[in-house]
């Protein structure tokens, strides 16, 4: 597995495939492992790059605390580390890193694909429960949230083991400090309506974390983005509709 020293960081990715770069960014509490169902349905079309993000599966830990704008910057500097420009498909918290990146390094993103994200900051509400599961990782570990999220981030109670396991394998501090920099990441609506490359959006209809009106409302604000709703399918759509989530994203090549 290629490593690469990028921004405040050792970055672990896996890079395959020919054709457009496509960085992939995995959401929370996950790895780049995710997307892997993907594979054979986008190494035909696309230089495929799937990272970890600064402290998650195999990359080291930010040298400074993980914020927003350290992930953004990381997966800016991946992109450089491959070229001038990219298509960039962000799944949950790596969409609400998409969405930085698309703000602050326009001239980095080719297109975006959106999976299962939204452009809304959080909650008084939901911010109070991370900084409580924030709190409970460090000091416990991660066995509740594990347990916890696992049983409800797939619809198909037969991922949940697995998505367990793979949750188990990430470190307490970076999970910590991920959730304290979702729950202050600024509202991404604003700019939205500026987005004037190609934007798919995909979204499960089972989601129970992040409503699919939250989709909905993007693709209000971007009237030429592509929306795919897929029913059956909750918060994964990569492990869950591999297929037509590749296709979702196959679709940024010809808008
Ligand atoms: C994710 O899947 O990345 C997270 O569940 C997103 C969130 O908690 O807002």
């Amino acid at each position: 597995m290629p490593k690469a020293r990028l921004f405040r960081f050792e970055c672990a990715y896996d890079v395959y495939g020919s054709g457009a770069p496509l960085v992939l960014v995995h959401g929370f509490p996950l790895d780049r492992s995710i997307w892997e169902p993907l594979r054979p349905h986008l190494e035909a079309y696309f230089r495929v790059i799937a990272l970890d993000l600064p402290g998650f599966g195999e990359s080291s830990v930010c040298d400074e605390k993980l914020t927003f704008d350290c992930m953004t910057q990381a997966v800016e500097s991946i992109i450089q580390h491959f070229g001038e420009s990219a298509y960039v498909a962000g799944h949950s918290m790596g969409g609400y890193v998409a969405l930085a990146l698309a703000r602050r390094f326009p001239a980095r993103v080719r297109g975006l694909g959106l999976v299962s994200t939204q452009a809304l900051p959080d909650t008084p509400e939901r911010k109070a429960a991370r900084y409580a599961s924030a709190a409970q990782a460090q000091e416990q570990g991660l066995g509740e949230l594990a347990a916890n999220m696992s049983a409800r981030l797939s619809a198909n109670p037969q991922h949940a083991p697995a998505i367990k396991e793979l949750i188990l394998r990430q470190r307490p501090i970076t999970i910590a400090e991920a959730l304290g920099a979702m729950a202050e990441r600024p509202n991404s609506t604003p700019g939205l309506a500026g987005f004037h490359f190609p934007v798919s959006i995909v979204h499960g209809l089972e989601d129970v974390l992040i409503a699919p009106e939250r989709s909905r409302e993007m693709k209000a604000a971007i009237p030429h983005a592509a929306l795919t709703e897929i029913p059956g399918v909750g918060h994964l759509p990569m492990l869950e509709a591999p297929e037509q989530t590749a296709l979702a994203l196959r679709a940024l090549l010809v808008n």
